[in-house]
């Protein structure tokens, strides 16, 4: 028997100011993509700001229905947008940040299960890691190197027999 040890780094900012200028630009970027959250059954703004190689930015919010399962979560919008508007063209880095009703939320929101596989498939269509910035409404920043820390262990086209493009 042997034991597995899996393990990665977070980097914690305690400020906006802490970070290089264009990852605190695009975490900006998500905070008012928070605005294009239609949202009326939770109140759960989810916005989203991807830059991709080029520096162009692409936003994205949760898009909800009263038919909950639905829903579109905000990463899956933006994933949506930037494959739909610029294909070919690689992620470098998304950010993800609410808002809510109270404006108190401290912690880092984190993206649900099924959008760090979503984001998962991008990372594997492209050569290069997707940097991932995580914020509550306010409070400290996370940031993470790649979609694969998030998601240890992954399924993906990897284990499908034929996979392919
Ligand atoms: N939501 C996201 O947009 N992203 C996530 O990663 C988790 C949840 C949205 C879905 C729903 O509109 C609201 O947050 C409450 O679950």
């Amino acid at each position: 028997m042997k034991e597995l040890e899996i393990s990665y780094k977070i980097k914690v900012y305690e400020h906006l100011k802490e970070m290089n200028e264009q990852d605190a630009e695009l975490l900006q970027v998500a905070g008012v993509a928070t605005e294009l959250s239609y949202s009326p059954y939770s109140n759960y703004k989810v916005g989203c700001a991807i830059r991709m190689e080029d520096g162009s930015m692409v936003k994205g919010a949760n898009q909800e229905n009263a038919s909950y399962p639905v829903c579109i979560c905000a990463e899956g919008v933006a994933l949506a947008n930037a494959s739909a508007n610029f294909p070919g063209k690689a992620i470098e880095a998304m950010a993800i940040t609410i808002r809510t009703p109270k404006g108190d939320s401290h912690a880092p929101v984190a993206p649900c299960g099924l959008c760090r596989q979503n984001i998962l498939e991008h990372q594997n269509r492209q050569s290069s890691p997707i940097k991932i910035i995580l914020r509550g409404e306010q409070g400290e920043i996370y940031e993470v190197a790649s979609i694969k820390d998030l998601l240890p262990l992954n399924f993906s086209g990897d284990d499908l027999p034929q996979s392919g493009s």
